[in-house]
């Protein structure tokens, strides 16, 4: 049996179509419900369905062998464990994004406000900028415009909450996409079924792209 943690939401709905394709089915998961885990034992197989940024921790601590989580919770927690594929869906960026008439003054500390304090800290860090993290749980859009950040780190997937809220990207920290991540033991003691997981996963990205 292999445990896998899935994104709740619709990357999680995407990833469980690619699972299926792999010959992992599970058909009770389409049932409107609000259960959480889904079996089907002839596969061998058991999903959850976990908020997107918990799927690290499950794996992590070996609740689910493998699952999918977005590249901008690997960077942010940098969890123990196994990426083993860039499945290339839930693509986004993570960018600096602030007031257009905003110039950077080196000389005062730079206010950042973001849900990402980690990634944040370390991109200033590598730039040797002082600043000062805000950290906000969402609707990060706002803390510019009410002067609470100068700045905000954040994900820009398609511009349009930048853009509706008056606000206009300036870098791009790093390009996001959901990740195939595998537990560390159970990479070793499952490898066979993981590896035809990954493999066929694999080949669903490349015949996408071909
Ligand atoms: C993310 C991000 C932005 C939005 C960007 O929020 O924080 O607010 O998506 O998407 P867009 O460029 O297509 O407008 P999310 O929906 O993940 O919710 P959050 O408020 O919990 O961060």
């Amino acid at each position: 049996m292999i445990n896998v943690a899935l994104p709740k939401g619709r990357l999680g709905e995407k990833v469980y179509d690619m699972f299926e394709k792999a010959g992992f089915s599970c058909p009770s998961i389409k049932e409107n419900n609000r259960k959480l885990i889904f079996e089907n034992k002839e596969a061998g197989v058991r999903y959850f369905w976990v908020k997107p940024s918990d799927v690290a921790i499950y794996v992590e601590r070996g609740a689910a062998d493998i699952g999918v989580a977005g590249k901008d919770i690997l960077l942010e927690y940098n969890p123990d464990v196994y990426e083993l594929l860039d499945l290339d869906i839930g693509k986004c960026r993570m960018a600096v994004a602030a007031k257009k008439d905003f110039r950077d003054n080196p000389d005062t500390t730079l206010r950042v406000a973001t849900k990402f304090s980690n990634i944040a800290a370390k991109y200033y860090s590598e730039k040797c900028r002082d600043i000062d993290i805000i950290h906000l749980n969402g609707s990060i859009e706002i803390a510019p415009i009410l002067e609470l950040s100068d700045v905000i780190v954040d994900i820009v997937e398609t511009g349009k909450t930048l853009l509706e809220n008056d606000l206009v990207p300036f870098e791009t920290i790093a390009d996001i996409s959901a990740r195939l991540i595998s537990n560390k033991s159970s990479y070793q003691f499952k490898k066979d079924i993981i590896e035809k997981v990954r493999l066929s996963l694999a080949k669903q990205v490349s015949d996408k792209n071909d």
